[in-house]
């Protein structure tokens, strides 16, 4: 049987990519980011998924105003880095997994979500970005460590999914999941927000306070956040704060009681605060994390505006 054993929560920023891209990590504007992930890149290493759920948003990169799908499940081999208008990323084209995805997409539709089916498409940022955070930079011509099934969730054009739809999904994929007769460990990516809104009159609003209530709730009571309606992420959260939503399909394929092992939330980056969880389904009985014990750890960087939590270490 396939199994959901843990959940990431991943800002997108695209500016995060260029950085990596272009050789900038280790200036300290880019290096307070990316060293909130260096323990996460760790854990990804022990945790070793067989196969990556990518909840993640398209923007106008794969599809336009032409076609908006809710739910985009991607069912194809292989999903190809958009071209965003500076040619596609250098990263390596990612490996989809067929399998799992048509019995993902043929369990969830006969739960009543209405995907739909996508057998060639691009990948942007969205999907890349969290990628590199999590797996690190990888050279084009190597390989990502596990394949990927994406879901492309609409949040660019009113209106997206409700965060309880999310959850709901995000349900239904646990049990497809669950019902894959393959012996494979997934991990689920939550990816987009935190706060941010990147243009009118608001544009670089940012919400710390708002994004660490939702962090609390998303491990403590999710429930609580799938109440929530659009009108406050875009009030709270700015315009593109709307993308959180994604997280809620994430927290409901986990169960209903996680340990948050690691969370890192630091602004900003572009225009956006970069919020960044990883939760891992409770097992009883069961050390997370391969027999590691909580720690605290301080961060080499930790400092008003960068926030760590603990880590099992
Ligand atoms: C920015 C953030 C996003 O999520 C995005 O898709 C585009 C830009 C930004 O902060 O610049
Ligand atoms: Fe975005």
């Amino acid at each position: 049987m396939a199994r959901i054993v843990a959940g990431v929560g991943s800002s997108h920023v695209p500016a995060i990519g260029a950085a990596i891209d272009n050789g900038k990590t280790e200036e300290p504007y880019w290096k307070r980011v990316f060293s909130g992930f260096e323990k996460s890149q760790e854990w990804m290493r022990e945790t070793k998924p067989d196969v990556a759920i990518i909840v993640y948003n398209d923007h106008a990169s794969a599809f336009s105003v032409d076609l908006i799908p809710t739910f985009a499940l991607g069912c194809a081999a292989e999903f190809p880095p958009a071209d965003e208008g500076w040619g596609p990323r250098p990263v390596p084209v990612v490996q989809g997994h067929p399998a799992l995805a048509s019995h993902i997409a043929q369990s969830v539709i006969l739960d009543e979500f209405d995907l739909t089916i996508v057998n060639k498409m691009t990948v942007d940022h969205g999907m890349t970005v969290p990628m590199n955070l999590l797996f690190g930079k990888i050279d084009k011509n190597a390989h990502w460590p596990c394949p990927v099934v994406p879901l492309a969730v609409n949040v660019v054009m009113y209106p997206p999914p409700t965060g309880h739809r999310c959850f709901m999904l995000g349900r239904a994929i646990k049990k497809a999941v669950e019902s894959y007769p393959d012996d494979l460990k997934v991990v689920i990516f939550g990816t987009g927000g935190l706060s941010h809104q990147i243009s009118g009159p608001r544009a670089g609003l940012i919400n710390s306070k708002w994004d660490k209530a939702f962090l609390d709730n998303l491990s403590k009571d999710p429930q609580k956040l799938v109440k929530i309606p659009h009108v406050d992420y875009m009030r709270e959260a700015g315009a593109e704060g709307i993308e959180m939503v994604m997280w809620l399909i994430m927290r409901g394929a986990l169960g209903d009681k996680v340990d948050e092992v690691y969370r890192f939330y630091t602004v900003p980056a572009s225009n956006t605060a970069v919020g960044h969880i990883i939760l891992e389904n409770h097992r009883r009985g069961a050390k997370p994390a391969g027999k590691r014990k909580p720690a605290a750890v301080k961060h080499k960087h930790a400092a008003a505006r960068a926030k760590v939590h603990r880590i099992r270490s």
